[in-house]
């Protein structure tokens, strides 16, 4: 069965994604910045043995070597970088706060990177060696038609670049490294008028991994899996 590792797991996507692969029997190494608040996540431990959760501040270096060592070798089928900031403070033009801005690039952008980098070895180990990076629409340049979301939209589009570069580094390990749009999802982040659920949103995004090839590695894709222009 694959293993996951994702981050922000304790709520929204995250929480979910963990839910149903723990259901379709998938292995879970889930981490989320306090474990011990995280009280939907835990209770999926106790009808999940498969599920292990670590303490993760995504900005956290020494957490994030820490998780390194304990997972070790094992494989990692899918990296799934999840967790996020909106940085309302850093949102609108002329309101440039410079720790949102920070802030929304340490997890946003800096984060996923160091993802990638400290557990490539375990993704190239797996069987289906997907890396899975949680973008938005917002960080498509082409489909800005409505400003603002300074932070959010430009850290998001760097998120991409970086992706396209991995992809095309990580292809000779077969590799695949994809962006990924969840949809407008009812979340904290979303909002109540999102248009999907936790659960329409992550039975889709599982079935674009579980049908994940080469040919997606390097893309931006939809949750519908049409692609989406940068
Ligand atoms: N909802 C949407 O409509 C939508 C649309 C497009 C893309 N997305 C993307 O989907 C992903 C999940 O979003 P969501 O809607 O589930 O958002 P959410 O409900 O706001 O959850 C965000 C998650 O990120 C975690 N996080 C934030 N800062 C962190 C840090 N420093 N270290 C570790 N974890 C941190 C949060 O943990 P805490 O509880 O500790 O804060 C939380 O688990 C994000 O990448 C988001 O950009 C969402």
């Amino acid at each position: 069965m694959p293993s996951l590792l994702i981050t922000g797991a304790n709520r929204g996507i995250g929480l979910e994604l963990c839910r149903q692969c723990l259901e379709q029997g998938w292995t879970v190494f889930a981490t989320c910045r306090q474990p011990e608040k995280a009280k939907a996540l835990l209770s999926l431990q106790d009808k999940a043995t498969e599920l292990s959760v670590y303490a993760l501040d995504v900005r956290n270096s020494e957490q994030l070597e820490g998780l390194q060592s304990v997972i070790g070798s094992q494989p990692i089928d899918v990296l799934f970088n999840n967790a996020a900031v909106y940085a309302e403070e850093a949102s609108q033009f002329g309101h440039c706060d410079e720790d949102a801005w920070k802030e929304a690039v340490a997890v946003n952008l800096l984060a996923p990177m160091k993802m990638m980098e400290c557990f490539v070895d375990n993704v190239a180990r797996s069987e289906m060696k997907v890396i899975a990076n949680l973008s938005s629409k917002m960080g498509s340049m082409a489909d800005n038609r409505s400003g603002g979301s300074y932070a959010y939209r430009a850290t998001k589009a760097a998120l991409n670049a970086v992706t396209v570069s991995a992809a095309q580094d990580l292809k000779h390990r077969d590799i695949i490294v994809m962006v990924l749009h969840p949809g407008w999802v009812r979340t904290d982040m979303g909002g109540p008028q999102g248009e999907l659920s936790v659960e329409q949103s992550v039975s889709r995004l599982l079935e674009l991994i579980h049908r994940a090839d080469k040919s997606d590695s390097g893309k931006f894709l939809d949750i519908d899996g049409t692609e989406i222009p940068w």
